[in-house]
Formats: C-alpha cells, structure tokens, sequence
C-alpha cells in the first residue's frame, strides 16, 4: 500500500465509501482513541496547527469529539450523533469544514500526518487501505480555497 493521494478537481463529484465497520471492531474504543490523539498529537508539531485551537482544553476536546465521529463514521455506536445534531453524518462533516479555507496543501499535510499515525496502528494492512481510501476520497470535499484564490464548497 503506497497511501497514494489522487488530486482534488474543483466542482468534479467525489466518490467514497464509508470505512468498513471492521476497523472499528479490529481496533475497539481503545485502540481508535490511541489512534486518533496520536494523530492530533502529531497534527499539533504540522504545518497545519494553526488551523487548529491552541488552547490545551479546546484542543482536547477536538481529539474527543473526532475520535466519536471516527467510531460513528466506521460503524460503530452512535457516539457522535449529539454534535452532528440530526444532519446526516457526513454532510454534516463537509460543512463543519466550511469555517475553515482549506487548501490542497493542507489536506496534504492532513493526510500525510493520518498515514504517519496509520502506521503506527496495530491493525492488518487490509483494513488500513480500506480506511485509507474513505479519508483519501472524502477529504476532497474538505477542501475549499484554490490556488487563484478562489472558493468553491463541494456538496455531497
Ligand atoms: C477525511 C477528511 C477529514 C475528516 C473525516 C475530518 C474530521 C474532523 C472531525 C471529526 C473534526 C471535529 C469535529 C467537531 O468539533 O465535532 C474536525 C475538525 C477540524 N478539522 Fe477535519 N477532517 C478531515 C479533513 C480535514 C482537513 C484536510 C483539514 C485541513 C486543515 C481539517 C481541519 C479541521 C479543522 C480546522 C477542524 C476544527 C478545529 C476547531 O474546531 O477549531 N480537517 N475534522
């Protein structure tokens, strides 16, 4: 597995499918909490921390609020529906990253700090790739700023 990272195209559809519930299961809620604040412990030293709070508390609270949604988004319980407040899960995601102008860079520099944590995770590489290919493909649609300038907010 090469956690090859394909290019965002302005307006174009984007395809994914949410993670396999085996990750989920694989991992339990141990495993997805270790790695999710492994990841956002390394987001913390990347060139994307100042998208995020620095404040230690808020900062904690974002690696809490992201570890349920993962758990959610994979299949798990329904751990984050409180936040998500009814939207569908995943449109409610696209649009929580509209506060932010996002650039492919970024979601580079996102990705690359995910496939660092990915590897540290003790899961078959099967189930990694399959994860890989959901945060490959959906966060395209994260990304809203382009390099003219311009903004454009995908939809699902
Ligand atoms: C597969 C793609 C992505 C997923 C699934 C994802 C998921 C999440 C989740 C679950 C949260 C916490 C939501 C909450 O507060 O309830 C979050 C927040 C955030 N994400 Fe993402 N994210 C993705 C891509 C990105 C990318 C590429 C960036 C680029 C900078 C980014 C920047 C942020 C920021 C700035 C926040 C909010 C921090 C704050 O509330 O101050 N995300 N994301």
């Amino acid at each position: 597995m090469s956690y090859e990272i394909t290019k965002v195209e302005k307006g174009k559809k984007v395809n994914f499918k949410n993670p396999a519930k085996e990750f989920y299961e694989a991992l339990g809620l141990d495993g997805m909490r270790k790695l999710m604040y492994n990841f956002y412990d390394k987001i913390y030293e990347s060139e994307i921390a100042h998208f995020f709070p620095q404040d230690e508390d808020e900062f904690n609270e974002i690696k809490v609020k992201n570890t349920k949604f993962f758990i959610q988004i994979c299949g798990g319980p329904k751990v984050y529906e409180e936040e998500s407040r009814g939207v569908e899960l995943n449109e409610f995601m696209v649009r929580l990253h509209d506060d932010f102008s996002i650039t492919e860079k970024s979601r580079y520099e996102w990705l690359g700090t995910m496939e660092e944590a990915l590897r540290e995770c003790d899961v078959s590489q099967e189930l990694k790739d399959d994860f890989w290919d959901y945060l490959e493909n959906f966060s395209k649609l994260t990304v809203n700023t382009f390099s003219d300038q311009s903004k454009y907010y995908a939809s699902l």
